[in-house]
């Protein structure tokens, strides 16, 4: 492990200003994609979507990294030139979804586990020749009646810490994600209480398994009301419970936070990390990893036709413009 270099690409992750663009999409999620917006999911649609996103001029300004899909990561744009090299020529780091996706999980029903460890460290191996210089692996965690389980949040923790130990091997900075799903009716203090659980059982995870805490990242899910809670919170007490969550239990050395969108609409997105960067400093970096809510305008704006290149662009800059000004926290409603 290059403790060195682990450093340097995570500190280059958060950078003032920037954050990661989420464009990792399996197979599976990226139909759901195309399907609104109905364009048939082949390969060379999902190819010319991710040029399209990658060669936006000026994105950069404001993308410090995407994290790609295995299938992407092979791929070429229309030039020849392999897609991570169009990223890296622009200075923005190439990074790769590792894990093979969340199933059920035995023993537990409703609740799901992480799978991807067999053979990960000749992946790894493989990743870096091919340019990725972080990973990522997303665990998810379900809120509902009775759950989650201690079960379920420790074989999570587990895994993403034997993830995360194998990518250091590997000089590739491990982005630690475990998902509390925004999916239930559960109020925003359930959500806090279950966040923290979660977050207190992977850092002792990534504790146990010696972890290089300066040379990785976090990307959690901020805390926040369930979609389908009558009681929605406000930006300010969603900013308050999430810092509140993360003082509790993050590590000062931590490298970086980058959030997930993870149902949040474009603007929520936005707003929200903005209103936590507004009582910055904090002891980490606080950024966005989105995927949906930096990517939802510009797929509808592009619905498939090659004339609408420029149009969707457009749309991704801007998004990724609103993003990087949240990053220091000063966002207004007007410059949407
Ligand atoms: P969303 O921002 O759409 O939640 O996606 C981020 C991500 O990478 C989930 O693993």
């Amino acid at each position: 492990m290059n403790k060195d270099e682990l450093m340097k690409t995570a500190k280059a992750m958060v950078a003032p200003g920037k954050g990661i663009l989420a464009a990792d999409e399996s197979s599976g999620t990226i139909k759901k994609r195309f399907d609104t917006i109905s364009v048939e999911s082949t390969e060379e649609n999902r190819r010319a979507y991710r040029e399209l996103l990658f060669t936006t001029p000026g994105m950069e300004e404001f993308i410090s990294g995407v994290i790609l899909f295995d299938e992407t990561i092979r791929q070429k744009a229309k030039d020849g030139t392999p897609l991570p090299a169009v990223l890296s020529k622009k200075g923005v780091i190439p990074g790769i979804k590792v894990d093979k996706g969340a199933q059920m999980l035995a023993g537990s029903e409703n609740e799901k586990a992480t799978e991807g460890l067999d053979g990960l460290r000749d992946r790894f191996a493989e990743y870096y020749t091919l340019g990725a210089r972080f990973s990522k692996w997303r665990a998810v965690i379900t809120i509902g009646q009775g759950i989650p389980t201690d079960y379920c949040i420790s074989v999570n923790a587990h895994t993403l810490a034997r993830f995360a130990a194998l990518s250091q091997e590997a000089n590739i900075v491990p982005i630690v994600e475990p998902e509390v799903l925004m999916d239930a009716d559960n109020t925003i203090e359930v959500c806090e209480q279950v966040t923290e659980k979660t977050l207190l059982a992977v850092f002792d995870e990534l504790k146990k398994q010696k972890i290089f805490i300066e040379g990785m990242i976090l990307k959690p899910n901020m805390v926040i009301a369930g979609k389908k809670c009558p009681t929605q919170a406000t930006k300010e007490q969603i900013a308050e419970s999430t810092i509140r969550c993360f003082k509790k239990v993050l590590l000062k050395e931590l490298a970086g936070v980058v959030f997930l969108s993870g149902g949040q609409s474009e603007v929520e997105a936005t707003v929200n990390l903005n209103e936590m960067n507004q009582t910055a400093p904090h002891p980490w970096e606080l950024s966005f990893s989105y995927g949906r809510a930096l990517q939802q305008s510009a797929l509808k704006a592009w619905g498939g036709k090659p004339g609408n290149t420029k149009a969707a662009q457009d749309v991704f800059y801007k998004r990724a413009k609103l993003n990087g000004a949240a990053r220091y926290g000063k966002y207004t409603s007007d410059m949407e």
